[in-house]
């Protein structure tokens, strides 16, 4: 390796300008940066005027930085602090209520920017106008909430987004959303959440996009997109806020909140590229992390949220902390008490606190001893200004009491239910099992979440799954076979050991002629705080499927979940398995859609599919020691007790269809290393794909890369480029990719972020999964 760094020139961009170094020149020679710095330079936390090689999405108009200032300007040391703070609303009267009532006092007296959690116009407009009618300066508070994966109208969950692989497909959800929340008075949602992650005990799992930082960049910023639109000021449109802040997605041992220690060249390649790919479109505000960075909790990580936010992405709207995260630097054992807490979190980029006070209390103290500079302090409450400037809620504080959506709509509900159906992935199909024929005379319908209206939301779903059932499994599958005899028996519960019910449900298989096993987690099984040591299907709900196996009728298992599961067991039993998620509002129709052969699965796995807990982490992109697996020589990298590699890799999903590919070629097979980090020089890629089989069906093309020798051991395999296709029998397309900087290039672990782009040969890959075997090679000179 010394020897093949010796002799490469190597192209390296650090945050101000890129660099050609070579191992054999003492003193690099300073090149052109590489991407356009933003216009107007951007103003660090430290409130020092720098540009930056990110173009990050920052179009500061000159005329609202004016309105800030002016503002600004006016403004007491306790109203400043007070755009600082967000308290959190109790939505039902009894106990909470002093908590709104101190929420109200707060808003007439100008100590309070935002609240979170208070829904419907009429509540939020009454709130509204202590802030607007009675504060001195008449600022207008912004409503935060999470609003997730829909809001009355439930799609599902973002996981399962992932599995779609189509940003249209997650920018619907965000566009109803945005139109259900905002007439319920929401000024802003917390969300997209853009943690990349390969830990499938972790619950939260469910809330992102995946093991992937490249798909799941595209589609936080569709999300973005979708919240926001071309102007989040417009009717029905959402301020949106990526999160978390970061490295969320790694904790040690999965669990919630725990320790992240991630090197600076993963956090650059895995955990930020999401998070620049929303600022890049736009987002209004970022949320910070519970988990420490590298030792430093990320509410008081000055590298992360100044240094690389700030700086290097440009980013110029607000920082809201987590939950009480401000005050949790107190327990993580870095802030010995609130005032501590204050002083670290606001020094390093946090601008607005969720729910704790130590703002509020220590403030005007530490601000007093020089412990906070008054330029950061300002810069602070002028970042959220503008973000409530540019919501237009200055001009427009309250929401049309008479405009609140009151329910999902006919169009709302073919989009959540296109959306479930687009979002399955069939993982297995023995001998043709599905699609089930339309004439099918007798289905029995099995499972605990067979007849399941609620779970089926998923976690974090929006007020309307209190209201509105979802469709059930039994009675999208009724609907779809009206004339068919459908029966069912639940079996057993999700969790318990409890198998009274197996022998009413094997009769009940028996005296059909197929059947639809719906198995599964609950939604609680999954979100926040929501971590599984074992992440097998809960309770007994294996063994009632060995039970259905042994009848010998053909079956198909629905697995409903907000994670991965480890589905080894299944697999040995089940002919055919189709992963729909928690599929949300219209899932039973979804799925029923999907079975009948109404939909062609298209969904393809987000994240790797362990065989077991043991075998976490599991992921595609992985390093490949210097010592890989080769089932001839047992000092290799393997398990004893499991054959090797995934259940499932990344990228699968089968269809009804087949697909071939042919035809991979490059536009140059060798271009300049040079020409592409500082030319800005792209390699187009294309192959074809031909539906080869007797049904038109959707085809995710997806492009990897692999390179093959570089200073920094490289992944196996890295995702640049997909796209979901429509094709008919026989039909075929070319399917095109372009490879640039960001693409063939990799960081280090040199905290300034430089990226580098070696010369040397890439393997590139097309095909249906990470495991796509068509390949070429490409050589940087
Ligand atoms: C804590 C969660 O970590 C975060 O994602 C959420 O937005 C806030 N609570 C507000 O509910």
């Amino acid at each position: 390796m010394a020897e093949n760094l010796s002799r490469r020139s190597v192209f390296r961009a650090s945050a101000g300008a890129a660099v050609l170094a070579s191992s054999a020149s003492a003193s690099p020679l300073v090149a052109t940066p590489a991407a356009a710095a933003p216009a107007v330079p951007q103003t660090g936390s430290a409130g020092v005027a720098r540009r930056t090689a990110a173009a990050g999405p920052a179009r500061p108009d000159a005329k609202t930085e004016r309105r800030v200032r002016k503002l600004l300007a006016r403004m007491t040391v306790e109203e400043k602090f007070g755009q600082l703070q967000q308290l959190t609303w109790n939505p039902d009267t009894g106990p909470g209520e002093g908590q709104n009532e101190a929420a109200r006092e707060a808003a007439a007296e100008g100590r309070l920017g935002s609240v979170l959690n208070i829904t419907g116009a009429k509540e939020c407009n009454e709130l509204q106008r202590y802030a607007v009618e009675e504060s001195r300066l008449g600022i207008p508070l912004i409503f935060g909430l999470d609003v997730i994966h829909g809001f009355l109208t439930t799609f599902p969950v973002p996981l399962a987004q992932g599995a779609s692989f189509d940003p249209d497909v997650v920018t619907r959800d965000a566009e109803v959303s945005a139109r259900e929340a905002a007439s319920w008075g929401v000024h802003w949602t917390f969300a997209p959440m853009a943690d990349v992650s390969h830990e499938p005990r972790w619950g939260r799992i469910a809330e992102g996009s995946g093991e992937d930082p490249y798909l799941t960049a595209q589609l936080t910023a569709a999300k973005v997109r979708g919240y926001q639109g071309e102007d989040y000021a417009a009717d029905g449109r959402l301020a949106a806020c990526v999160k978390h802040f970061v490295g969320y997605g790694f904790p040690e041992g999965g669990r919630d909140y725990n320790t992240v220690d991630i090197s600076e060249r993963r956090l650059r390649d895995m955990a930020l590229p999401p998070f620049k790919a929303a600022v890049d479109a736009g987002v209004a505000t970022v949320m910070a992390s519970f988990n420490t960075v590298n030792g430093v909790p990320a509410h008081a990580n000055r590298h992360t949220l100044s240094a690389i936010l700030h700086e290097e992405f440009g980013f110029d709207g607000f920082v809201v902390g987590d939950y009480n995260g401000v005050q949790e630097l107190i327990p993580h054992g870095v802030a010995a008490d609130g005032a501590d807490a204050a002083r670290l979190a606001l020094g390093a980029g946090v601008d607005m606190e969720m729910v704790s006070t130590t703002y509020a209390d220590n403030g005007k103290a530490l601000l007093e001893s020089g412990q906070i500079e008054l330029e950061r302090l300002d810069d602070a409450v002028a970042r959220i200004l503008r973000v409530k400037m540019r919501l237009g809620l200055f001009e427009k504080p309250y929401t049309d009491e008479d405009g609140e959506i009151a329910e999902p709509t006919a169009s709302t509900r073919r989009h959540a239910r296109e959306t479930a159906a687009a979002c399955a992935v069939l993982l297995k199909n023995e001998e043709h099992t599905l699609p089930f024929g339309k004439d099918t005379s007798s289905l029995a319908v099995i499972g605990p979440l067979g007849d399941d209206t609620q779970e089926l939301h998923g976690t974090w779903a929006g007020p309307g799954a209190r209201k509105f059932p979802a469709v059930s499994v039994l009675e999208g599958v009724k609907k779809a076979v009206p004339d068919a005899k459908v029966t069912f028996a639940r079996g057993c519960d999700v969790t318990g050991d409890d198998t009274g019910g197996f022998a009413k449900a094997v009769a009940a298989v028996q005296a059909s002629d197929a059947a639809v096993v719906v198995v599964g987690e609950k939604a609680s099984h999954s979100g926040e705080a929501a971590v599984r040591s074992d992440i097998t299907l809960p309770g007994v709900q294996e063994e009632l499927i060995r039970r259905i196996a042994k009848t010998g009728k053909p079956f198909a298992v629905v697995v409903l979940a907000g994670r991965p599961l480890v589905l080894s067991g299944v697999v040995k039993q089940a002919p055919a398995i189709l992963n729909a998620w928690h599929p949300g509002l219209e899932g039973g129709n979804a799925v029923a859609d999907v079975l009948f052969g109404k939909v062609n699965p298209g969904g393809r796995l987000p994240t790797t599919y362990p065989r077991a807990v043991g075998q976490l982490a599991v992921y595609y992109g992985h390093e490949n020691t210097g010592r890989p697996y080769n089932p001839d020589d047992k000092y290799t990298s393997k398990y004893l007790d499991l054959p090797h590699g995934p259940l499932f890799p990344f990228g699968h999903g089968l269809s009804y269809t087949t697909f071939g590919y042919s035809g991979l070629e490059l536009s140059e097979k060798s271009v300049s290393a040079r020409a592409v980090r500082e030319g800005g020089a792209k390699v187009e890629v294309k192959v074809k794909v031909e539906n080869t089989g007797r049904r038109a069906g959707d085809e995710v093309v997806q492009l990897y890369i692999r390179d093959k020798v570089a200073s920094i051991a490289q992944p196996v395999r890295r995702l640049r480029g997909f796209e979901r296709i429509t094709l008919k029998p026989g039909e075929g397309r070319t399917v095109a990719f372009e490879l640039g900087a960001d693409d063939l290039g990799f960081h280090t672990n040199d905290p300034q972020g430089e990226l580098l782009v070696e010369p040397g040969e890439f393997e590139i890959y097309a095909g249906g999964s990470s495991e796509a075997r068509l390949h070429t090679t490409l050589t940087l000179t």
